[in-house]
């Protein structure tokens, strides 16, 4: 009996990019889908198929043989809901068996943060499909706190002073290796993925500051001057929407809590803020 084929996502990205190394180096063979050919990586035991998640065609395609796929949420746009539907239709359609998603943590229809109300819609729309799922529900990423820091030194935001749990993308990408190496055996699983600490953008600030030399502080801002202050970028509405809520969703206490799934599904201890910071 031959086995199915492991679909990776996202490979020309950061989280994916990490996943699909990984594999490679277990010598785990895999199918990098991508959109762009040109930029897939270069690894042992990986052949390439390109699908973009709305072109519903190409991605059964693509899909063709997969009995497990992985998949990585799609960029930001208003579209990504309509994209993420189409995506899983076409996996339905091609046969995979199960599906290992990328969500976002406290997914819920009523999350403050913007973006998990739409991983809520997405797991929702899996769970209809009937296949095996399982959800991986991130924090924040790590990896981005040095970006909430403007050019003068302020992380700015309406976030009070809730906690947040972030997660490093190394974390991340180990612990979805350990499941699909073994799949069926997390069938049904919704992981919440968080860093070692939960911190305070006040904190958030003091580790930054410390790495990089200077002083960097937390200031918190009403919602109306977080909406004001971010207006210069033109950016639209939703877009805005996803900024500020990612700090009141902190405030709500939504982004607060350590897991002990990245440490029981990795073997080893989540990293924390500065430990990241120290590797550079
Ligand atoms: N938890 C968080 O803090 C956080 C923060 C930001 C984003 N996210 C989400 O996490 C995901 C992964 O993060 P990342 O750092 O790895 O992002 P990234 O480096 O931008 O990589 C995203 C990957 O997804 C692919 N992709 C995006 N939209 C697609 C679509 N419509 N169809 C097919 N492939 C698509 C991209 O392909 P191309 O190379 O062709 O663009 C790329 O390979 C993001 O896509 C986003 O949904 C989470």
């Amino acid at each position: 009996m031959t086995s199915r084929a492991l679909a990776v996502t996202g490979a020309t990205g950061r989280l994916g990019g990490r996943v699909a190394r990984r594999l490679a180096a277990a010598g785990v063979p895999q199918r990098l889908v991508v959109r762009d050919a040109a930029r897939a990586p270069d690894l042992p035991g990986a052949s390439v198929a390109v699908a973009e998640y709305g072109d519903a065609a190409a991605a059964r395609a693509a899909l063709d043989g997969v009995g497990t796929l992985f998949m990585v949420s799609a960029s930001e746009s208003p579209h990504r809901a309509a994209e993420h539907r189409s995506f899983v239709d076409a996996a339905v359609a091609a046969g995979v068996e199960r599906i290992v998603y990328v969500s976002f943590y406290g997914a819920a229809p009523d999350a403050t943060f913007t973006h998990a109300r739409l991983h809520h819609e997405t797991e929702e729309h899996l769970r209809s499909t009937g296949l095996a799922t399982v959800m991986l529900r991130d924090n924040l990423y790590l990896d981005f706190m040095t970006a909430l820091v403007g050019d003068d030194g302020v992380i700015r935001g309406p976030a009070g002073d809730g906690r947040v749990s972030a997660v490093a993308q190394d974390d991340i990408a180990d612990a979805a290796v350990a499941i699909l190496q073994d799949p069926a055996g997390h069938d049904g699983r919704v992981y919440d993925l968080t860093g070692p600490e939960e911190l305070t953008l006040t904190e958030v600030a003091g580790i930054l500051g410390a790495h990089l030399g200077r002083q960097v502080r937390y200031v918190e801002e009403s919602v109306e001057e977080a909406y004001a202050s971010r207006a210069h970028y033109g950016a639209p509405d939703w877009e805005v929407d996803a900024w500020v809520s990612t700090y009141t969703a902190i405030a709500a206490g939504e982004m607060a809590g350590v897991s002990p799934d990245v440490p029981e599904l990795t073997g080893h201890p989540g990293t924390t803020l500065a430990e990241l910071l120290a590797r550079g």
